[in-house]
This record gives structure tokens, sequence and C-alpha cells, in this order.
């Protein structure tokens, strides 16, 4: 067999399905596994495409059957392993050749090994879709340096998912951790939008008494209008499916802790080094957390007992406040990744971010094309002031005011939607409430602050005393 035009390391779940979809548009690859076997039963299983894929038993054999200069994909754990791996390829590879690590890595992690003189060249790249997204097209954001993107590109153009004008959703976002930073905030926007889309759900469930297939063919509805996307389309799904053990409805049966890997929480802990304000997305971390504390939340329920009051709202309110609520955490989510580039000295295209997430990833939406649009008008604008979503905000924020203010009332969780209705009556507000944050400062720090009359007396009457 001719050598292949690029290498990955890890046929795990995502390793694998992106092995198949470099093989399928014609890449001929090498793989290898820390476990033999899995490669054996990989190579075995790859059906047609198995020409097109060179099994190898070390490391040393998987860099020999790539064409120099090599590229070498990662799809191991974060962490440890990636520095293993790379150390474990750095006496094999040349200057010239490239790792590209393709798993979920922490951005200061890619920062710290593009600045550490790796003796290869290096890129860190956020693949999203899950299992299914790597096989038949991912969102795919490059980091590092342009020209070894280039390289690459062309590979990974061929793989990504395609929005629905044709283009590739394969991006370079940037140097160095660009790449896995926009990934690490795609994933917390994701958790934002799983969360407010359970919030509503519990409405549903716990306020309007509707029964799970029901649930399901609103969600199928609304995905049929501005909510379409592929979070929503899987949640009428899941909400229709029946348990094939008991034949009950599927959500009925599945535990109610949420799992997490960790994506999110680094989102809300850059946020915060950033003085970003995200909360939509914190609130979608927190909730997960406390989804986890069970035995407290059965604690919580014996001391406290308040079932959720039933609900009078309207179906077409739930629907408008979840897009309140998505627009909200969207403005939030990019007006943080502004924040970051300027930070790290990125130049973040926000409007091509936008373009990357249309398609292949898992928050892929209709309303990304707009928000394109609208990014692309004035990138530095926040996005709830453009004027298309301003107007749509306009329409929609009464009824989020509503959902949460009966929910609030009733008792009913709602942490994510009410803390977008939050941080918009705030943005919305020219005269707020921190002068008087500002007075108790001077009063116990006498830290000093401005005057709305510009005049220059900087400490209140309390010092002296
Ligand atoms: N699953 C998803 O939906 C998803 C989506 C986007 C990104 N990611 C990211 O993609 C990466 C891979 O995820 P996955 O879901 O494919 O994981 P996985 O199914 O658990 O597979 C992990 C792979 O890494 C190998 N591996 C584990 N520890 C290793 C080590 N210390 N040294 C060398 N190889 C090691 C495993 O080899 P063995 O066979 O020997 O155990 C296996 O091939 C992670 O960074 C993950 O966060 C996952």
């Amino acid at each position: 067999m001719t050598k292949a035009e690029i290498g990955l390391i890890g046929l795990g779940t995502m390793g694998a399905a992106l092995a198949l979809n470099i093989a399928e548009k014609g890449f001929p690859i090498a793989v290898w596994n820390r476990t033999a076997e899995v490669t054996r039963r990989f190579h075995a299983q790859a059906g047609a495409l198995a020409d097109r894929v060179i099994p190898t038993e070390s490391l040393a054999e998987l860099v020999a059957a790539i064409a120099p200069p090599r590229a070498i994909i990662l799809m191991v754990p974060a962490g440890p392993a990636v520095d293993d791996q790379i150390a474990a390829l750095a006496p094999l590879l040349g200057p010239e050749d490239l790792v590209i690590d393709a798993g979920n890595a922490n951005f200061h992690d890619t920062n710290r090994r593009a600045a550490a003189g790796l003796p290869m060249r290096f890129l860190g790249m956020g693949v999203s879709g899950g299992e299914e997204g790597a096989r038949h097209g991912p969102a795919i954001m490059g980091g590092g340096a342009r020209a070894d993107w280039d390289r690459i590109a062309p590979v990974m153009q061929a793989i990504a998912a395609r929005a629905e004008d044709g283009t590739p959703c394969a991006t370079w976002m940037g140097e160095a951790g660009a790449g896995h930073f926009v990934k690490t905030v795609h994933n917390g926007i994701e958790y934002a939008d799983m969360q407010m889309i359970a919030e509503v759900y519990g409405l549903m469930r716990d306020g309007l008494g509707m029964p799970a297939a029901a649930i399901g063919e609103t969600f199928a509805g609304w995905n049929r209008g501005a909510l379409k996307s592929y979070l929503v389309e899987i949640s009428a799904a899941v909400a229709a499916a029946s348990d094939p053990l008991t034949g009950a409805p599927m959500l009925d049966v599945i535990l109610d802790a949420a799992g997490q890997k960790g994506t999110g929480r680094w989102t809300a802990i850059e946020a915060q080094h950033l003085a970003a304000p995200i909360p939509v997305i914190e609130a979608a971390v927190m909730a997960r957390n406390v989804s986890a504390r069970i035995d407290e939340r059965k604690a919580g329920e014996a001391r406290f007992a308040a079932a959720p009051q039933a609900l009078e709202l309207a179906l077409p309110e739930l629907e408008a406040a979840l897009i309140a609520g998505k627009i909200l955490c969207y403005a939030q989510g990019f007006a943080m990744i502004e924040a970051a580039g300027r930070a790290f000295g990125w130049q973040l295209d926000l409007p091509g971010i936008a373009r990357v997430w249309r398609a292949g990833c898992i928050i892929r939406s209709a309303m990304l094309n707009n928000m394109a649009t609208a990014l692309a008008e004035d990138p530095s604008r926040n996005l709830a002031l453009a004027p298309f979503f301003a107007e749509k905000l306009e329409t929609a924020m009464p009824a989020l005011r509503a959902v949460v203010a009966q929910g609030v009332l009733h008792g009913h969780a709602l942490p994510a939607l009410a803390s977008g209705l939050g941080w918009f009556d705030m943005m919305r507000t020219g005269r707020g409430t921190a002068n008087m944050i500002q007075a108790q400062r001077d009063f116990f720090g006498a830290h000093g602050f401005d005057r709305l009359d510009g005049r220059d007396s900087h400490h209140g009457p309390w010092a002296a005393k």
C-alpha cells in the first residue's frame, strides 16, 4: 500500500469514527491504539474502507507508514495522556512533522504545549458532534500556526460537516489554544442550551401536567420554527421514546442526575478570569452540580416539601421564553469569546465562529445563520443589541418574564432562564445600583468612587468618622 496521508492515535469512540470518516473521504490513514487488539478489531470491521486503513502495532511502525512531512491526530483523553503521547512521538518525528491534539483539551494546556518548544509542529483542534459527527461530519475548530492548519485543512474540510450553503465547518480560529478555547465555549453554550430545554421540559411536566409524549410533540413542533436545532430535535425524540424494559416513557425511567466532563466548568472558570458575564452558562453548570446531589435534594424535599404547583402558561409562551433565553445565552457566549480574543491577542472571527457552528456540532441551529449575519455587521456590538436580535428580544422578553415569574412564584427551579432575565434587566438599566457597592467599598476600604457630576471628590464623608 502507498504511504498514508495522515495518522491517528486512539481508536476509541471518537478516534475510530474520525478515522473511518477520513478514509471514506479518500485519504489513506495509518492508525495506532494503545491496546493493539482494538486496532486489529477496528481494521477487521472497517469493511470497504479497510484498504485505505494501515493498522500499526508500534509508534515506530505508525510513523514509518505516513508520508513525510507527517500529520498525526491524537484522539485520546485530555490531560496527561496527550503529554505522554507527545513525549513518546518526540524521538520518532522530525521538526516538520505535525501532531494534532483533537481531544477536548483545556486550552491552557494547548497554550502551554504550543509555547513549550516541542520538537515537532503542534496544533490543538476542537472537534464537536459526538460519535455521529466524527463519523459523518463534525464541526472542527483549529488552533495553532496558520501555516500548519493550512497543511491539514484539505483533509479537515473534506471530513467536516457542511452548512446549507455548502461551506465546510472546519476553520482556523487563531494561534495556540484558540481552537480549543472556542470548542470549550461551544460546550459551555451546549450546557446552557440543554439546561434551558430541561427547564422548559420541567414546566411542561410539573407545571402543565403534560405526559412525555405530548412534550415530545411540542418540541417537534418548535423544531419547525425559530428554535430549529439539533438539541430541540433530539429532545423531541427522547421525550417520544419508550423504555424497552418497562414500556414507560424513557424520560420517566432516567435518573435525574446529570454527568459532565468539565468543559462547561472550564467555560465558567475562564469567564470569571476574563470578567465576562455568562450567567446562563454558569447557571447551567451549577444546575448539573446540584442535580448530582441527589441525597441532598431528597433531604431538601423532605424538609421544605414544596411540590411545584400548576401553572397557567400557554405553550407559545414557553416557546418564546426559550427563544429569548437562547438569544441571551449566545449574546453572553459571543461576548466572552470577544473578550478572550482581546485578552489573549487572538484575532477571533466571531461571524466565522457562528458559521462553523451551523452544522456538525451539538449546538447547530437555524439561529446561528442570523447570528453570523448580525456579528458580521459589527463583531464588537453585543448580539442582543443587533437590530435583528433586539427585535426578537422585544417580542419574546415578556414571555420569558412571565414564565420565570410564574415558575419561580410556584416553586419551579429555573436557574438558567432566570439568570438570563437577570442579566437582561441589568444590561438594559442605564442607572443601576452599583453606586451602593462603590459607597460600601469606599466605606470599608477607602477604594474611592467616581461621581455622576464628574467633580473631583472621590471619597464619602464616612472616612473621617
Ligand atoms: N465522545 C464524545 O462525544 C467526544 C466529543 C468530542 C470530543 N471528545 C474528546 O475526544 C477524546 C477521545 O474521546 P473518546 O470519547 O473517543 O474516548 P474513549 O472512547 O474513551 O477512547 C479513548 C482512546 O484513548 C486511548 N487512551 C486512553 N488513555 C490513553 C493513554 N494514557 N495513552 C494512550 N492512549 C490512551 C484509548 O485506548 P485503549 O483502547 O488502549 O483504552 C482509546 O483509544 C477526548 O479528549 C474527549 O474529550 C469526545
